[in-house]
């Protein structure tokens, strides 16, 4: 009855004209069919060899469609598991052999081949073949539907990770399409659940992605400045937070991390609901990673891509640069000044001015002369300073210069119609070296080398790497790679992907295409002077690349390039920062005081006080813009020598997170949702971040500002600028901090043990003051910190046992004692250089009646040698009851870091 009578109320149209409607329906159905991207597949074959490790299936297509190109028929998809927690799925052309990413670029390793175990055909529906492994906790399952579907899900929970079935079928863009220049797939999300995080590079002023949002993946030289678009670096890869299910199988923070391994361009459409991948070759190949913390995530992704170069100490001291430097001594002053001012100096850099007319590998006879900078860059080494040069990729056409000719002999341009590819760049007319080709390397070694050899720089910024060029060179008529059916939303607008980069014709050693190979420019360009710099050296390098893929984090560090002098620039270089942690590129900054545009005092003085908390601090500037070292204005000085005094007191720390990075693949500088996964308020920070484990740098952001709303996860906070400040967080709140013009609010959590050592104007310098401990005992009682120790350029992070030392802290609070042990691994190397702990700081510990009174007291400090006690003795130890923590501080200790030991002080 109800049918009929809604029936009948909505039935608007006149009977008589019904037929007439039907057919309009029909013509216009046919015309929604036919321009429906796909129909997507079947399943015609599933292997079930009981032996197998994986599962394998042949996929056939329903039906052709035309649009982007005729579909590819039949499909081969596989499902393998390459360690418990990495799950493989690669679906590609059953019969040709497509595009894919060269296991020499990107090397990696499928090591689980010990444990056979097979799939599993689901007892309860026949329809579904499952792929599991005992110890994994992911599932594979394949559908038999019509079309054919997958889902990635958790044994643990049953949470649906990633599921590709077809669940709409007014949909289309839920398809799998498959096509010779168009392949999408799509996934459905938990939208209330999935908190994505992500897909680069573009500027965000969200680090959570949001939904209705897109991302185009097609190296591009756009100013950083520019939000929304695709910059210059591709990484096909997201993690996904899920908050808890309601029926509390899934607890919040469970993470899990996709990867889609394809150079090709793309677009990655994210509707909240939905994540669809839109690419323009390749296959799919896709990377899920169990987690199920965000930390495991990120080791289980460079497992497969490679962890991130170590680096060197001295990157982490301060670092200035400006396109604009007028000759030596204009560098030079900038030197000079920086003492003069008191403020640490590190690294001066030169950018494109030093050269001669543009040319690599040259020096500007007039305004750099080679005996000036030969004399600067001694004077700076004399100093415990560096020096690091910029190099951009075109090299310029020119009989006169010697590195343009070395490259045409050993025949390492890219090519395009059978010559040489001809572009421009800042010395105008360029060919650019093909890093595809094998021979390319002694190429780029060698000019490498005879450029050291006259100048002994310290480090080399790849800039200009996506390919970039001046020009756009016309396209070859009717040829699908300049000009491919699926436009991509290259800046926000389908710009035709060959605009202002080497042509997508273009050839790479192999008749591989510059299509394919594009987004590897920079990649290649980084692992090619990473081996030159290591074979030259012998020591750990230093490289700073703009343009950047999966895996570039193993050769170089990465600025986030062309941002403004702007308050919001300021605040996007957050997100910016995270994402390329999670990227595997933990060595990252943005440009302090911004590139484009003229600062302001405020502002710089706003963005020292961040930026000396970026993991790579450096100060640049656009030769248009005014200059903003940060001694030209009082407050920005002032305000420097504190922050930058800080950091390089943390410099033990930034350098352990280093050395976390390089074997764990780890951060440095993480969003909150690291340490707090369970807490889902952090999933929406965008304005605050994490500096390992546990220190919090929450800036200001907004101009006029004097005060900072900054949320603190549950526990309790110390202030690092002066100890006796707290903040006290049962569970998760917002606090309006003050944020006076001079300063930066930075918070170590309870729980962390700090090895801290002084500030000095150079990491050298502050390398040989004494260490102190921070142990910021947590309401459990227990704590835990540790510091690698190393010369701090060596090739290898874990080599040689006489090389490196690592110091393990555990913190203790007992009913009537604090304490701290520690546990060394290889002493011999600090104790060979003799540093000492002078102070050991104890926070967090909860006042009681007693304890008020005392100002003095003994504590006792066993040296130990696993269970045997070595030495006891007594040192002085003063009580401060004045705040809302009593803090211990145990000072003169002289104690050897490389030496087990056990402090304990009475608290009764
Ligand atoms: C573009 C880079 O992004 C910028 O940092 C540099 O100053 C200019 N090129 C000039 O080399």
């Amino acid at each position: 009855m109800t049918t009929i009578a809604s029936r009948t109320k909505t039935r608007t149209i006149p009977l008589p004209l019904l037929p007439f409607c039907f057919i309009i329906c029909l013509i216009l159905h046919k015309t929604v069919a036919d321009s429906q991207v796909g129909y997507g597949y079947t399943i015609t074959t599933v292997n079930n060899d009981p032996t197998k490790t994986s599962l394998t299936s042949n996929l056939k297509l329903i039906k052709p469609s035309f649009v982007f190109g005729p579909d590819i028929p039949f499909l081969n998809l596989v499902a393998s598991f390459e360690t418990k927690d990495r799950l493989r799925v690669r679906i590609t052309d059953s019969n040709n052999q497509r595009w894919e990413i060269p296991q020499k670029v990107i090397p990696r390793e499928s090591s689980f081949s010990s444990l056979s175990y097979p799939f599993q055909q689901n007892p309860q529906n026949s329809k579904n073949f499952l792929l599991t492994h005992p110890n994994s906790d992911l599932i594979f399952t394949l559908h038999n539907t019509t079309p054919f579907g997958f889902t990635v899900s958790r044994k643990s929970s049953k949470d649906i990770l990633f599921n590709t079935l077809p669940e709409d079928p007014l949909n289309p863009e839920t398809f799998l399409v498959f096509k010779e220049q168009y392949l999408q797939l799509s996934s459905s999300l938990p939208i209330k659940r999935a908190s994505l995080y992500g897909f680069g590079e573009h500027t965000k002023n969200s680090f959570k992605l949001q939904p209705n949002t897109s991302f185009t993946l097609w190296n591009k030289d756009v100013g950083s400045s520019n939000v929304d678009v695709n910059l210059y670096g591709s990484h096909p890869f997201y993690l996904d937070v899920r908050s808890g299910s309601s029926d509390g199988r899934v607890k919040s923070g469970t993470t899990h991390g996709v990867l889609l391994l394809n150079s090709n361009g793309m677009d990655v459409v994210y509707s909240g609901d939905r994540v669809t991948y839109k690419v323009i070759g390749g296959v799919f190949d896709l990377y899920f990673f169990a987690g199920s913390s965000p930390e495991l995530v990120l080791e289980q992704y460079t497992e497969l891509i490679g962890r991130p170069a170590p680096m060197p100490y001295w990157s982490f001291g301060f670092h200035q640069c400006r396109w604009g430097y007028k000759n030596v001594s204009d560098v030079q002053g900038v030197v000079t000044n920086y003492a003069k001012a008191g403020i640490p100096l590190e690294v001066m850099w030169t950018d494109i001015d030093y050269m001669d007319a543009y040319k690599d590998f040259t020096l500007d006879p007039v305004n750099f002369p080679l005996d000036k900078m030969r004399n600067f860059v001694d004077t700076l080494h004399q100093n415990g300073q560096k020096y690091v040069l910029i190099l951009d990729p075109g090299i310029s056409v020119n009989e006169t210069y010697a590195t343009y000719i070395r490259g045409l002999k050993a025949d390492i341009y890219i090519k395009r119609n059978g010559v040489n590819y001809l572009g421009e760049v800042w010395p105008g007319k360029v060919y650019y070296p093909d890093f595809l080709n094998p021979h390319s390397q002694e190429f780029w070694s060698g000019e490498i080398k005879l450029f050291m050899d006259i100048l002994p720089f310290d480090g080399l910024w790849l800039d200009m790497n996506e390919l970039s060029n001046f020009i756009t060179s016309p396209d070859i008529p009717h040829s699908n790679l300049d000009n491919p059916p699926y436009k991509i939303n290259s800046s926000g607008i389908q710009r035709p992907i060959n605009e202002k980069t080497v042509p997508a014709t273009s050839l790479h050693y192999g008749n591989i295409t510059e299509y394919d190979s594009h987004n590897l420019y920079g990649l290649l360009e980084s692992k090619a002077t990473n081996k030159a710099l290591v074979d030259i050296t012998g020591k750990r390098p230093f490289i700073l690349s703009r343009s950047t893929f999966v895996s570039s984090g193993k050769y170089t560090a990465h600025w986030t390039g062309d941002n403004a002098a702007t308050w919001n620039d300021l605040a996007y270089s957050i997100p910016s920062i995270l994402n390329f942690g999670i990227f595997g590129v933990p060595m990252v900054g943005a440009d302090i005081c911004g590139f484009s545009g003229n600062t302001t005092e405020e502002l710089c003085r706003r963005w020292i006080q961040l930026g000396a908390f970026y993991p790579f601090a450096r100060d640049h500037s656009d030769k248009s813009s005014t200059r903003q070292e940060l001694y030209l204005w009082e407050s920005v000085a002032s305000s420097a020598r504190k922050v930058l005094g800080l950091r390089y007191c943390l410099l033990p720390y930034f350098y352990t997170l280093m050395y976390e990075s390089n074997t764990k693949g780890t951060p440095i500088a993480r969003p909150l949702f690291f340490s707090f996964p369970e807490d889902v308020t952090t999933y929406e920070i965008n304005s605050q971040f994490l500096l390992g484990k546990g220190v919090l740098v929450s800036p200001v952001l907004q101009s006029g500002a004097v005060t900072v709303n900054a949320y603190f996860p549950s526990g309790n906070w110390f202030d690092l600028f002066n100890l006796s400040n707290s903040v006290n967080a049962e569970s998760g709140k917002h606090v309006t901090l003050d944020a006076p013009f001079d300063h930066i609010n930075v918070h170590v959590g309870e729980g962390n043990i700090l090895a801290l050592q002084g500030e000095a104007m150079t990491t050298e310098a502050a390398r040989k003051t004494a260490f102190e401990l921070v142990v910021v005992i947590s309401s459990n009682g227990n704590s835990y910190g540790q510091v690698y120790l190393d010369d701090g350029e060596g090739l290898d992070i874990e080599g040689e046992k006489d090389q490196w030392t690592l110091v393990r802290f555990y913190g203790a609070l007992n009913n009537d004692s604090v304490s701290v042990t520690s546990n060394v691994t290889n002493g011999k190397f600090a104790l060979d250089k003799k540093w000492i702990i002078e102070k050991v700081t104890f926070l967090g510990i909860p006042k009681h009646e007693r304890l008020n009174r005392i100002d003095m007291a003994e504590s006792e400090l066993s040296i130990v040698n696993g269970m045997s006690l070595i030495k006891k003795t007594v040192v002085m130890t003063k009580f401060d009851s004045s705040s809302k923590f009593v803090i211990v501080e145990v000072s003169n200790l002289s104690q050897l870091i490389g030496e087990e030991f056990k402090l304990e002080t009475e608290i009764k």
